[in-house]
């Protein structure tokens, strides 16, 4: 099917890709004339496990362009995944999701177009995009109300692992009012959800998995299936979070105890890693976004705002765990391993890393970090001021009064601790994700604190 993504982001250029290895002709099309360049010549902007590979596999059928008229001419389904960004009072700006419904409403000719909503939207976005594409389009048909149908298509990819999900989705949740958009949709992911398509060698399918799940509902079910599924997600962690200070106080280990109640079928075990909590362009502002609307609404959302105060407390807890530990933070050296919102990612949105290295700051302490795919990302984006930044993660422990470990990279767990410690000038590590050994530390000298674990 002649498939168009207006956004070349995680969404859209993950999406573009899997469609395209599913076989359909995909063309993406973004503003960012460097970006395109780029993915023309297979050089995907972002560090997504397999991306470039997948890229590679699909370019048979994948385009990049500039020009909206070449990607939207012939498309039959246009999906929109542009940015949503947090406007200060918790709303998405929805000013991309804007030009991109102005842009199709201008370019788009094919009989019957299905446009697809990926980004995540607030609910009733589908009717008020389906306005914009009405305006423009009339301006050049005589409407006839029949030449597109505006759809909802949420996501569920996590960064660093958006492939597999993709291809080996829980579910995929279309939401339209017009069947035939349905119809549409399921055809277009037909060999997804039959898992008819032959497994690339380096995302084997999973066992057992045979077919993916397909619901559909009306436009404002699935826009609210997006929200509610990420809001859950989060006070889920935040739930273990809550328990896990409880846990340092009582003497338990939270590692046992979210096991113990993740075996129950009905709680499930994901999502349930106690922490230094979420990060990331997810969570916060589609908690955030879901608040508001019940605010435009009359409707207050406790549960959802309990689940941000309590993420915004984990990262407090690092800063006041270590002050209770050196008392004096002035003219410390604290290093930080881990800088991206989680492993496999170089996604510095939200990172608590940053939030807890400018706290650190503002209480007079020196900052060196240390990431093993983000250091770009983090000169660029962060400047050289906020963090001194050190070449490999050794580095880290030299001269320091105390390592906070804050995203749980698994060779992290490689590195040659015996010989950092000795480099160290206070051995004490604060590790934030539960990914440490403390076997291992004890052997190394190091005094190991872990969140949610009772220090004995
Ligand atoms: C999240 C959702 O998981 C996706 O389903 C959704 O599509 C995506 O947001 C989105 O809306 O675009 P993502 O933010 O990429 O995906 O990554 P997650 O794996 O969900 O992790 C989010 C944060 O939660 C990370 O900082 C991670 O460290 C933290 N986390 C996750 C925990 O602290 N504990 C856990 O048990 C799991």
């Amino acid at each position: 099917m002649k498939t168009a993504i207006i956004g070349t982001g995680y969404v859209g250029l993950t999406t573009g890709v899997a469609l395209a290895y599913l076989g359909h002709e995909v063309t993406c099309l973004d503003v960012d004339a460097a970006k395109v360049e780029n993915l023309k010549k297979g050089i995907s902007p972002i560090y997504e496990p397999h991306l470039d590979e997948l890229m590679k596999l699909a370019s048979r059928n994948l385009k990049f362009t500039l020009d909206a008229g070449d990607a939207l001419r012939d498309a039959e389904v246009v999906f929109i995944a542009v940015g949503t960004p947090s406007l200060p009072d918790g709303n998405p700006d929805l000013t991309f999701l804007k030009s991109a419904a102005q842009s199709i409403g201008e370019k788009i000719a094919s009989p019957y177009v299905v446009i697809v909503n990926k980004s995540t939207v607030p609910i009733g976005s589908g009717n008020w995009v389906e306005s914009i594409v009405r305006d423009s389009y009339r301006a050049r048909h005589a409407y006839q109300g029949s030449g597109f149908v505006v759809a909802s298509n949420p996501e569920f990819l996590r960064e660093g692992s958006a492939l597999s999900d993709m291809l080996y989705a829980d579910r995929v949740v279309v939401g339209a009012d017009d069947p035939k958009a349905l119809d549409v949709l399921r055809k277009l992911y037909q060999p997804l959800l039959e898992q008819t398509f032959e497994a690339p060698a380096f995302l084997p399918r999973p066992e057992g998995f045979r077919a993916v799940h397909f619901l559909t509902s009306d436009l404002q079910s699935a826009e609210l299936i997006k929200y509610a599924a990420n809001a859950f997600l989060a006070l889920k962690i935040s739930f273990i979070n809550e328990i896990s200070e409880l846990s340092e106080k009582v003497g338990a280990d939270i590692q046992h105890v979210s096991r113990g109640i993740g075996l129950d079928s009905r709680i499930g075990n994901r999502f349930l890693q106690a922490g230094i909590g979420w990060g990331g362009s997810c969570f916060g502002k589609d908690t955030a976004a879901l608040i508001s609307t019940g605010k435009e609404y009359g409707l207050p959302m406790p549960i959802t705002q309990a689940a941000r105060d309590v993420n915004t407390r984990q990262r407090a807890r690092m800063v006041e765990i270590l002050m209770s530990e050196l008392k004096i933070l002035k003219g410390r050296k604290i290093g930080i391993l881990g800088l991206s919102f989680k492993p496999f990612t170089d996604d510095l949105r939200d990172a608590p890393a940053l939030e807890i290295a400018k706290r650190l700051l503002e209480r007079g302490a020196k900052v060196v970090g240390f990431d093993p795919v983000s250091m770009d990302r983090a000169r660029k984006e962060w400047g050289e001021t906020a963090i001194e930044l050190v070449s490999n993660a050794e580095a880290v422990f030299s001269e320091s009064d105390a390592v906070l470990l804050v995203t749980e990279w698994p060779q992290f767990r490689t590195i040659d601790f015996a010989k950092c410690a000795a480099q160290m000038k206070n051995k004490l590590i604060l590790d934030g994700r539960g990914h440490l050994d403390s076997t291992q530390m004890n052997q190394a000298g190091i005094r190991l604190i872990t969140l949610g674990r009772a220090t004995r």
